[in-house]
């Protein structure tokens, strides 16, 4: 099994660049469904979950080409099936957004329950909530379930709760549905906003995506076109995280550092010292103090950024509450950290108490999901010792090549 070997303790520093974001990659490959033409998708990040959406998509019927690297055209118009794989939906929480494409533009599709991130329930009512008020019907078979519509409607849907992927769903559902489809309470993280501009330079016609109301007026078809994937926000996050943790002075480029507001207001209070550029971001040794966060929808402090927050917190004087209000589950984590040599008490599942400084020793630890791997990768890095991870597929599934970018700062990691 393959494992991350990393010799901690060592100050970082040079420069990095942020990847394609995975989660715009990861919707805009199934938004090629809704397009008659082929797409070309630039600045795709090489991970895991990107392949197992390829490898959904193709066995769908899709032709997919890699022209370079971060460089896919994809052509939809030979897909000659509706039943996704149960195995492969089940190995991508993400496969789900292939739905809403597939019904708006063949009336129907069968797929299971999808797997993913161990972060709590991870339901999907919302999404055949949604789905159904467009005008589909549902019927089930054991985890099995397929949607049929002979013609989508427009409809007005009111979201009980702010969902991203219920969002870029619903969204891109409507753009191929008769009439007006109004969906308030909407998500507004930056990958929907860049969803909406690829499909709305498409020929879709969608208003309002970046607010809590977007208006999506049904048109007959989308053309196909280019794309270049935004840069991913949660990789900048936690590259800023890993150079004030190390104390090192990284220069993280290819970023927007617009899209981490919330991120960048916290690590101010903490005393960060950042110099920020239209679209780098340079770390530099800070004397930093703890400070609250609260897990929010975008604008607010983003969940995926917790764990690598959670980590840099136990290496700062003073004591931090982290309040996970998004997902439960996702704070198990911290008990690992504990193992590590850390002082964090859990008050309940969706809130710790951080008290640092706190060295940390090396261990042996396994990635509990992509965002929690990725904050050990982190805590290893400053911990006294020789740590191993293992699991690392779950790391694999969001960060491009990580060990090698990693190296190139001068972090001591392999892959054995
Ligand atoms: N929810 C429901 N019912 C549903 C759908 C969601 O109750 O049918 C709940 C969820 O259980 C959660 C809340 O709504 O408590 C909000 O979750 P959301 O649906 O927004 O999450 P998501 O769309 O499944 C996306 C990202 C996540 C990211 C969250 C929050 C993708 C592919 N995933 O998930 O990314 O944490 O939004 O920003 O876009 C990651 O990249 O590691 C990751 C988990």
């Amino acid at each position: 099994m393959e494992q991350y070997i990393i010799n901690g303790n060592k100050v970082l520093g040079g420069e990095i660049a942020v990847a394609g974001a995975k989660n715009q990659a990861l919707k805009v490959l199934p938004a090629a469904i809704l397009c008659q033409n082929p797409c070309l998708l630039k600045n795709v990040p090489e991970i895991e979950d990107v392949e197992r959406m390829i490898e959904l998509l193709t066995d769908l019927g899709a032709q997919i080409t890699r022209k370079g690297k971060g460089e896919y055209e994809i052509s939809t118009k030979e897909i000659n099936k509706t039943k996704l794989k149960p195995e492969l939906v089940k190995k991508l929480r993400a496969s789900i957004m292939v739905a809403g494409p597939m019904l708006a533009r063949f009336g129907e599709v069968t797929l299971a329950h999808p797997g993913g991130c161990i972060i709590g329930q991870r339901p999907i009512d919302l999404f055949i909530e949604g789905f159904q008020k467009l005008g589909a019907q549902m019927s089930e078979d054991g985890d099995i379930f397929t949607l049929r519509a002979e013609k989508l409607r427009g409809a007005e849907i009111i979201l009980p709760r702010v969902s991203v992927t219920v969002t870029e769903n619903l969204m891109m559902a409507a753009t191929l549905a008769e009439g007006t489809t109004h969906i308030k309470n909407a998500a507004m993280e930056p990958e929907i906003v860049a969803l909406a501009e690829f499909l709305n330079q498409q020929g879709s016609k969608i208003k309002g995506a970046g607010t809590p109301e977007i208006l999506i007026e049904g048109v007959k078809e989308l053309k196909g076109g280019e794309v270049k994937i935004i840069p991913d926000r949660i990789e900048c996050g936690t590259f800023i995280m890993l150079g004030l943790i190390t104390n090192g002075q990284i220069k993280i480029t290819n970023c927007e550092p617009k899209h981490i507001e919330n991120l960048l207001y916290s690590l101010d209070k903490a005393g960060a010292k950042l110099e920020i550029g239209q679209d780098y971001i340079v770390t530099h040794p800070s004397n930093l103090k703890g400070v609250d966060i609260v897990t929010h929808e975008y604008p607010g402090f983003p969940t995926d950024l917790q764990a690598p927050f959670t980590v840099l917190m136990t290496q700062v004087k003073g004591t931090s509450l982290i309040h996970e209000t998004i997902f439960p589950g996702r704070l198990f984590y911290t008990d690992i950290l504990n193992q590590m040599g850390a002082n964090i008490i859990m008050c309940d599942p969706h809130r710790v108490v951080v008290t640092g400084p706190t060295k940390l020793y090396a261990k042996k630890l396994v990635s509990p999901d992509l965002r929690a791997g990725m904050a050990l990768i982190l805590a290893a890095l400053v911990a006294e010792g020789s740590s191993i991870i293992e699991n690392i597929y779950q790391i694999n599934r969001g960060y491009e090549n990580i060990v090698a970018r990693l190296q190139k700062i001068g972090a001591d990691i392999k892959q054995v």
